[in-house]
């Protein structure tokens, strides 16, 4: 099949490299020349595993091509829209790159059979940017079809080619069979629906996991009261199949360029509606608590933050990736600085660049060079090599005493054996 990805980020660039290794022609398009250019090099944009190595054998196979012409999508089967959605102030979402994109489309001497849109949009968007394009009188022939991706950061190429479902949201039979052959060999049910449920679903699936996320912080703030510990009460409640074990990690909350945005762009859509959404509002702001509850358990245990220097683990809004975009961690950081503590932070993807997100934190290479004289170490996200951190060296290469433990990463033991004061969050006593 003849393919076009719009968009060429986290998500469009993934979707061209695998399906260009499923044997498709496909054509990455993207209005920014300096990606194209790294692209066609076979240079990943973002820090994805795998993805560059599908990126090269597309590459080579002669099967993908990335170019700022949109005159490239001309005539392809399928059009498949990934850009980005971004907030736009508090609540609103900047659809304008989406319109652009497919007023373009529309324009096209050979317009495609139809256009997916892949964005996460507000609920809605798929049949209006239908209706926008034949109101105009030019693309009477666009037909579109919502079909929602289901990628985590930093599993995006796996999440690709082994789906837990295919969505796909059309009133157009062509295009559900179009798609319905496209996604056929890879394993998954496919749910054929109108273009709103399959928003609505992305959506929902996304709010559900945050739900869990602030559930269980909630939950954390009993056990810290009652010497329990948060861990012990996600694992037994877990063990009932209805609950499971997934999403029920303590911590301080829930980041990245989707839970956040995703549970707000619900709540929204009943909000317009005249619905109240006082669950996912809560959800929203026990999350929004968070790093507020992190540094002012940094401040009981440092008896004030202003003049401190305070180690920090991990920038990125979780592990296996660079992306810090609404990472809780960059969160408590901005509220640190404002309290006045002098930063050094370590962070494994961030090596060299965490000024440009941080401007005033120190950048270093090592978790050793960060402790190094800290009055506390502050793990805020729970990369797998800092598992591995040394207590006992830590202890002596310290000022201070306190290890705060933002994502229920250490043994509280083994840093209390070091001579250290353990602080988590929801962890009896100490947490
Ligand atoms: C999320 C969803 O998991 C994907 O299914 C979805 O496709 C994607 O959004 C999207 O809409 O594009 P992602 O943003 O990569 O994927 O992040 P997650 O791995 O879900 O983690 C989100 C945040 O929740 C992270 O900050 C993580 O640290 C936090 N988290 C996760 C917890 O605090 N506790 C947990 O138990 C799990």
């Amino acid at each position: 099949m003849r393919i076009c990805v719009v968009g060429t980020g986290y998500v469009g660039s993934v979707v061209a490299a695998c399906l260009a290794n499923k044997g498709h022609k496909v054509v990455g398009i993207d209005v920014d020349e300096e990606k194209v250019r790294a692209l066609n090099k076979g240079r990943a944009v973002v820090f994805e595993p795998g993805l560059e190595e599908l990126l090269r054998r597309g590459l080579e196979g002669g099967r993908l091509l990335f170019s700022s012409d949109f005159r490239k999508a001309s005539g392809a089967s399928l059009v498949f829209v990934c850009v980005n959605t971004p907030p736009l102030g508090r609540e609103e979402f900047d659809l304008s790159p989406l319109e652009e994109a497919v007023r373009k489309l529309s324009l096209l001497p050979s317009p495609p059979r139809a256009v997916v849109i892949k964005s996460t949009v507000p609920v809605g968007t798929t049949r209006r940017l239908e209706g926008m394009v034949r109101d105009r009188g030019r693309g009477t022939r666009l037909k579109f079809a919502s079909n929602p991706e289901f990628l985590r950061e930093g599993k995006a190429v796996e999440d690709f080619l082994r789906p837990l479902r295919i969505v796909v949201g059309t009133e157009h039979r062509e295009v559900a069979s179009l798609l319905k052959g496209l996604y056929a060999d890879f394993g998954a049910p496919f749910i054929l629906t109108t273009p709103e449920a399959a928003e609505i679903i992305k959506l929902a699936a996304n709010a559900f996991l945050s739900t869990r996320i602030s559930f269980i912080n909630e939950i954390a703030k009993v056990c810290e009261h009652y010497g329990v510990d948060v861990e012990e009460v996600a694992g037994a409640i877990g063990l009932d199949p209805r609950i499971g074990q997934h999403y029920l990690k303590a911590g301080i909350g829930f980041g990245g360029a989707c839970l956040p945005k995703d549970l707000s762009m619900l709540a929204r859509a009943g909000e317009v509606c005249g619905e109240e959404m006082p669950l996912l509002r809560a959800v929203e702001s026990v999350n929004q608590l968070q790093p507020f509850r992190a540094v002012q358990k940094l401040k009981k245990a440092l008896k004030g933050i202003e003049g401190k220097t305070i180690a920090i683990l991990g920038l990125a809004f979780k592990p296996g990736t660079d992306d810090t975009r609404e990472s809780p961690a960059l969160k408590v950081c901005s509220l640190l600085l404002r309290e006045g503590a002098r930063l050094k932070v370590h962070d494994p993807a961030l090596k060299g660049r965490v000024r440009e997100v941080l401007p005033e934190a120190e950048d270093c290479p090592s978790p050793e060079e960060a402790w190094k004289e800290a009055d506390a170490i502050a793990l805020l996200t729970d990369w797998p090599e800092y598992r591995k951190v040394n207590f006992r060296k830590a202890s002596k290469q310290m000022r201070g005493k306190v290890v705060f433990d933002g994502r229920l990463l250490f043994d509280p033991d083994e840093v209390r054996k070091a001579g250290l004061e353990y602080v988590g969050l929801g962890r009896g006593e100490g947490g």
